[in-house]
């Protein structure tokens, strides 16, 4: 009886220890709560509002920046903990931008985007009739961008679609040699070949491409891309390098293999021989 006494202290003490660590990871919201995006003010009010001013919360959701827990305040500023406070200029809150203040405000965070955008065409036509980032991505609804977005009805809504043409071919080739070059190189890594310097060269190549057709110069991106795609045939050629060698490695397998099975059927017949002396 007198042993069992501390094993039951001890128990207990260790039960009690479990149960108050579970009190604090589920009085904690940042740790219960995945991305913490959906408790802010800023939804919680807005979805019940009327009309236009509830429309940005059900854009917004399932979009690339939800997925990225870019929420409401990340780009409009405010407080999104202090409902009371939440829209006051004096807790950062910025309001919705006018049409000539979106590229600054949306290259606040991208950065290169918008160095190209300004140099371009569009760049130097905005506010007399140039497309904004949100006339091609749209506002809240934002998805990952795709050469989809240079399609005729789009483009067409200003200008003929001659241009953009020619920028959605040269574009189109690279992209088609990218994901190739891709699915090849998850493909040597899955089997565990080292792959790092295929990647790193990818990531390279694929940043240049991808910045490319905001400076909606058809000349610029037909010369870049058959430059880009001259630095994709050279990591192309690094995968048929990989690709013969395996070839060999396995050959070579199979004639160890072989050999292997061979010697061993020799010293079986050896063995016999031996047996019968
Ligand atoms: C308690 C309710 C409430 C909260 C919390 C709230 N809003 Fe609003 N918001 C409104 C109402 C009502 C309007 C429309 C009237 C107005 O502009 O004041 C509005 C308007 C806006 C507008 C449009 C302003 C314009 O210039 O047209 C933006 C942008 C906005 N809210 C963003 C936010 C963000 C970001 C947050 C969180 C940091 C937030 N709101 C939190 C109620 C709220
Ligand atoms: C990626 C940046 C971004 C995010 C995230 C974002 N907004 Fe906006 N929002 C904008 C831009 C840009 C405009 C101006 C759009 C225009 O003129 O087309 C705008 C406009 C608005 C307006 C004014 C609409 C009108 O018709 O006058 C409201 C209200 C608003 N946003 C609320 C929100 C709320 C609520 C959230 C969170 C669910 C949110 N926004 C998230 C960029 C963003
Ligand atoms: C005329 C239409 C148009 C305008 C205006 C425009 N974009 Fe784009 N954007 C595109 C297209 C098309 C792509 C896809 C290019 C690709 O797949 O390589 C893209 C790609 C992007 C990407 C992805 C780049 C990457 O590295 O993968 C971002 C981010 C982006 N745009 C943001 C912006 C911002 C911010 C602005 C405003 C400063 C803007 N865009 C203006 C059409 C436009
Ligand atoms: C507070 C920072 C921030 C602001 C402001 C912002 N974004 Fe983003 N955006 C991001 C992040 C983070 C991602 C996801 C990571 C990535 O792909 O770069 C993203 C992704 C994107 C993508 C997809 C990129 C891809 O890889 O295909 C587009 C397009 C885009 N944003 C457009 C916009 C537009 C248009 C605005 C203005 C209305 C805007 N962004 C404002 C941070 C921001
Ligand atoms: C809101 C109107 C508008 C939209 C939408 C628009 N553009 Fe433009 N674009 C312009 C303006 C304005 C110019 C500059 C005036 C000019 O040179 O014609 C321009 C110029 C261009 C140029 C340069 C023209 C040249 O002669 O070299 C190209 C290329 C271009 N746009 C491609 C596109 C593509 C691709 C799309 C669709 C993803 C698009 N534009 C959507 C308004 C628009």
């Amino acid at each position: 009886m007198r042993q069992r006494i501390p094993g039951i202290m001890t128990a207990c003490r260790l039960m009690i220890t479990i149960f108050l660590v579970l009190l604090v990871i589920l009085a904690c919201p940042g740790l219960s709560a995945a991305t913490g995006t959906d408790e802010i003010v800023c939804i919680q009010c807005h979805g019940t509002l009327p009309g236009k001013y509830a429309e940005p919360v059900k854009l917004w959701q399932g979009s690339i920046h939800q997925e990225n827990g870019i929420a409401c305040n990340s780009c409009h500023g405010g407080d999104p903990k202090d409902a009371a406070n939440a829209m006051s200029p004096a807790r950062g809150f910025l309001g919705a931008p006018k049409e000539k203040d979106i590229p600054a405000f949306c290259g606040r965070c991208h950065v290169g985007v918008l160095k190209d955008y300004l140099s371009s065409h569009h760049g130097k036509a905005l506010g007399r009739g140039g497309p904004t980032c949100v006339t091609c991505h749209g506002n809240h609804k934002v998805f990952k961008a795709t050469l989809d977005l240079i399609n005729e009805k789009s483009c067409s809504r200003c200008h003929s679609f001659a241009q953009a043409e020619k920028i959605k071919a040269a574009m189109s080739e690279t992209e088609k040699m990218i994901m190739t070059i891709e699915t090849r190189t998850a493909g040597f890594k899955q089997q565990g070949i080292d792959t790092d310097r295929l990647e790193k060269g990818l990531f390279a190549v694929r940043n240049s491409f991808h910045s490319l057709f905001h400076t909606v110069d058809t000349d610029k991106v037909v010369a870049e891309s058959a430059r880009i795609r001259a630095e994709l045939k050279k990591l192309d050629d690094l995968l048929n390098g990989i690709d013969e060698q395996l070839r060999k490695r396995r050959l070579f397998g199979a004639a160890a293999v072989a050999a292997a099975l061979l010697a061993a059927l020799l010293l079986h017949l050896f063995r016999k021989t031996f047996d019968r002396d």
